[in-house]
């Protein structure tokens, strides 16, 4: 028998399974109420509209359409983006445009184009955890994006819209500074839009793009890449992402994405640039009354049922409410308990943390239950949390005094 884990390469060792995600396997069953899947409501893909565009794209062009194409992307599909990128700030054309199999190979290139062993990767704590995993192959180190940032760090990492897992959104003036510290610094600002769509309350803060290009007078000098997504508007399955930068940057991550898989399913990038020539804003709308509706429920749920000492924050777009327990709660050991006691779930956050993971904080989205749903797995966690605060203060106790 080959003994596989001697041969694989030593960057291997920086790329683990997550232990979370193999919990939350067991989580389809229809008794357990999910806050777990941070997933777009199937109910609102336009599931009617693309696939009647299926129909069309392959009727009036199946031999493009099943054909191989350009790694760069589709190029109407390019000009939408970069027409969309232009008008909220950020005056592009196509070639500033590489589409990507989804949101995460964007951040998997930049890792590979821009990483080297040892680098540091600058991220909030917490952050988007698919992104450490795409990252962690080029075996970086990672600093806190609130804290000092060490000398030759390469590259700042963050969600500025509704993040994940925390739902936050950066003010104006958080933005201002932190391309103020991206320059100080000299570092490469990757600018996760995933969410940026779904605002459902408070006014639009431009992107750190758009910002950084009204710094720096055009898109080519600018410092920052946006990495955006149809997974959160249209369908994960699609897989279409892309990544507006200076072309500079675009023309490299287009000879990777080359080595990589060639190119996005050309027929799915001509069924999307179709969708979204026909009512994109329209649809949003939707999407907006939709989360915002189901937000507002988990608010109102929260205040209901969370006893005291349980924090939370207030999102204004996106499908993340991330939750503070009290110190010595651990995340984990509450989810196997709210699983076996009250048929709940949701994601701990610890694996959010490039480092130093905080155990007593959990992340809720809001996107796959109604607000009756909403309410009663909330009362349930309440109910959970609530018993161990009253009868475990002994109990919370013991786990600091263990962790101490
Ligand atoms: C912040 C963030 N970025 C990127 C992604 C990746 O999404 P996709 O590859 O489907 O665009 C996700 C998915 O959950 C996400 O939450």
């Amino acid at each position: 028998m080959t003994a596989w884990n001697d041969r694989f390469a030593e960057r291997m060792a920086h790329v683990r399974a997550s232990e979370i995600r193999e919990l939350l396997k067991l989580l389809d069953q229809p008794d357990i109420l999910s806050f777990a899947g941070g997933i777009p409501d199937p109910a609102m893909f336009p599931a009617e509209r693309i696939q009647a565009l299926y129909g069309e794209v392959l009727a009036e062009s199946g031999a493009q359409a099943l054909q191989y194409s350009v790694s760069e992307g589709l190029p109407a599909l390019r000009r939408w983006i970069a027409e969309r990128m232009t008008a909220a700030g950020a005056p592009c054309d196509e070639g500033n445009i590489v589409i990507t199999a989804g949101s995460q190979q964007a951040l998997d290139l930049i890792g590979k184009l821009f990483l080297d062993r040892g680098d540091v990767v600058v991220a909030e704590r917490p952050t988007y955890m698919g992104a450490l995993g795409a990252f962690n192959a080029y075996e970086p180190a990672y600093a806190d994006l609130d804290g000092e940032i060490p000398a030759g760090a390469r590259l700042a990492y963050l969600v500025p819209d509704f993040a994940n897992p925390t739902g936050r959104t950066l003010t104006r003036r958080e933005r201002e500074r932190l391309l103020d510290r991206a320059q100080a610094h000299d570092l490469v600002l990757v600018e996760d839009g995933a969410y940026r769509e779904l605002r459902f309350a408070g006014p639009e803060e431009p992107s750190l793009l758009a910002l950084d290009v009204a710094r720096s007078g055009s898109i080519e000098s600018a410092r920052s890449l946006f990495c955006g997504t149809f997974s959160k508007t249209l369908s994960p399955a699609l897989r279409l992402g892309w990544v507006c930068g200076p072309r500079a940057v675009i023309d490299k991550l287009v000879l990777l994405k080359q080595g990589c898989d060639l190119h996005v399913s050309t027929v799915n990038q001509m069924v999307a640039a179709r969708v979204v020539a026909e009512g994109y804003d329209l649809h949003l709308e939707r999407l907006r009354a939709h989360y915002r509706n189901r937000s507002g429920a988990m608010q109102a749920a929260l205040a209901r049922h969370m006893p005291m000492g349980v924090t939370w924050t207030k999102p204004q777009g996106g499908m993340f409410v991330w939750v503070e327990l009290p110190e010595g709660f651990d995340g984990a050991a509450l989810l196997q308990a709210a699983l076996a006691e009250e048929r709940v779930a949701f994601v701990p956050g610890a694996p959010f943390f490039a480092t130093d993971p905080r155990p007593n904080t959990l992340r809720l989205s809001y996107s796959l239950l109604g607000p009756d749903d909403i309410d009663e797995g909330v009362r349930r966690l309440g109910r959970l949390i609530g018993g161990r605060v009253a009868c475990g203060g002994s109990n919370v106790a013991r786990v600091a005094a263990v962790r101490a």
